[in-house]
């Protein structure tokens, strides 16, 4: 269903992110039917680029980066560009912004795209209200990293705030774009199945890892000043755990979602520091180490964390949520798994042998989910025990129907466009994360941690094992 006209201006129209997931996403979107013939796309960033240069670049970055199945589409991609405006812009000056006034039409949704620097939101959010280009009605959405900390994310939603409505503001986590993640709440309140046993009566534990092969890279300078605590966790993992622990919320509505996810957060138990491992990976047969990547020889950032989670409330005291991720590990795997505690009596007796139910959730790669069932191992032997997994796979359950889900990045899009905010989060969401997540990483500078180093494609140092046998519990493998 295609979505209304609308006006989107992309700030930093030629950076990375435009280049790698926005343009090409917003491609893909006018290729599967959605994007209506009236919808323009206004590049604003500081290089002096005309049209025509602004339409050669994009044209290079969905050859480069767009889905291999429209490449060839050379009429479709023509037919994009013809939707292309640019606009170059001084977002600390005055330099463009009569030229972007004059492009924007009246009548369509109007989106702003800040793909940039936080450090630029305020003098955008000022310019866009100052020129009059934005008004009641337009719609911001911004990128991570909200922030390095607790203060400066209250600053940044403050200087949003100046200028526009928390309705109109929607803040990026992608994580809550991937289709898998969406399914989190699909499976638990759309199935009778689960939600009886969602709880720390049946639940002995969760699992939540979101596993890398690829390094720092490129992304040093950046990295090296946020680490996988502020990188990773604070945002994605966070939205993971609170999608999987939340309360039902009445409806589908941005703020009945968000209220809940909100309670979890304020319900988290302040983390043990003997309760978290973090890591940095070393040099291996195949790649540079951390410290070659980031160019610092003694940097104590880390590209891991693994923990032990508690949330004080009635559904989940006493069950605890183990949460890690990390860079340059043995296999890129995201998944979640409940791990449900044992039957209370064993009918069968100890040579049975002890099983648990494990309902797992991959959210990437190889989507799909596995039950972990005990049946009764074959053969004329006694009464023996065995798990058996009720593995579906999306791909084979959806079909082609699997084939055209839109990409993270391509459905928040779509989302703003039609302005439906369930999916981003809210102002106060961020800030309680990071009242979260700030003492935890305020302990380590006061404590001068320095990471574990674990092996470059290894599955983490070896401290985050030992954090899970001292409760004699396992990770789970990533393979
Ligand atoms: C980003 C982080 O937000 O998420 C990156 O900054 C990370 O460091 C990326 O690699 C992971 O996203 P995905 O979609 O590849 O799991």
């Amino acid at each position: 269903i295609p979505v209304d006209p609308f006006d989107l201006v992309i700030f930093g129209g030629t950076g990375d992110l435009a280049r790698r997931k926005i343009l090409p996403g917003l491609y893909r979107r006018m290729a599967s039917g959605q994007m209506p013939k009236e919808a323009r796309i206004i590049g604003a960033a500081r290089s002096e680029l005309d049209r025509a240069g602004y339409q050669q670049m994009v044209k290079e970055a969905i050859e480069e980066f767009g889905d291999p199945r429209h490449k060839s589409d050379v009429a479709g991609v023509g037919d994009f560009l013809e939707r292309l405006d640019y606009v170059a812009i001084d977002a600390k000056g005055e330099g463009g912004w009569p030229e972007l006034k004059g492009l924007m039409r009246d009548g369509v949704v109007k989106a702003f795209y800040f793909s940039v620097g936080p450090s630029l939101f305020g003098d955008l959010a000022e310019r866009l209200k100052s020129h009059g280009i934005a008004g009641d009605d337009a719609r911001i959405v911004v990128e991570k990293p909200f922030g390095h900390d607790l203060g400066s994310a209250r600053a940044l939603n403050a200087s949003l705030a100046a200028h526009f409505e928390e309705h109109q503001i929607y803040r990026i986590d992608h994580y809550l774009g991937k289709e898998t993640v969406q399914n989190l709440m699909a499976v638990r309140f759309g199935n009778m199945l689960f939600e009886p046993l969602w709880n720390s009566q049946y639940v002995d534990h969760i699992q939540i890892t979101v596993a890398e092969t690829v390094g720092v890279g490129g992304r040093g300078s950046y990295y090296d000043k946020s680490g996988a605590m502020r990188d990773m966790v604070q945002n994605h993992l966070m939205q993971l755990l609170c999608l999987i622990a939340m309360e039902p919320p009445a409806k589908f509505d941005p703020d009945a979602v968000r209220d809940e996810k909100l309670k979890v957060i304020r319900a988290l138990d302040e983390v043990d520091p003997h309760h978290i491992v973090r890591g940095q990976y070393d040099k291996g047969p195949d790649g540079p180490g951390y410290r070659d990547d980031v160019e610092d020889a003694r940097s104590r950032t880390e590209s891991y964390v693994a923990m032990k989670v508690g949330i004080s409330n009635w559904r989940w005291a006493g069950t605890p949520f183990y949460l890690r991720t990390g860079k340059r590990l043995r296999a890129r795997a995201s998944e979640i798994a409940v791990v449900f505690k044992d039957t209370p009596h064993s009918i069968f007796g100890p040579e049975a042998g002890l099983h648990r139910n494990i309902l797992t959730i991959r959210l990437q790669p190889n989507e799909g989910m596995e039950l972990g069932v005990t049946i009764k191992e074959p053969g004329p032997g006694g009464m023996r025990l065995m798990d058996v997994p009720l593995d579906m796979s999306f791909a084979d359950a959806l079909g082609p129907d699997a084939e055209d889900v839109p990409d993270a990045y391509e459905r928040l899009i779509m989302d703003v466009i039609r302005g439906n905010q369930t999916l981003f989060m809210r102002g106060d969401e961020v800030e309680a994360a990071w009242a979260w997540t700030d003492p935890i990483i305020q302990g380590w500078i006061d404590r001068h941690d320095v990471p574990k180093p674990y092996d470059a494609g290894s599955s983490g140092p070896d401290d985050a094992l030992a954090l899970m046998h001292r409760d004699g519990r396992k990770w789970r493998d990533i393979k």
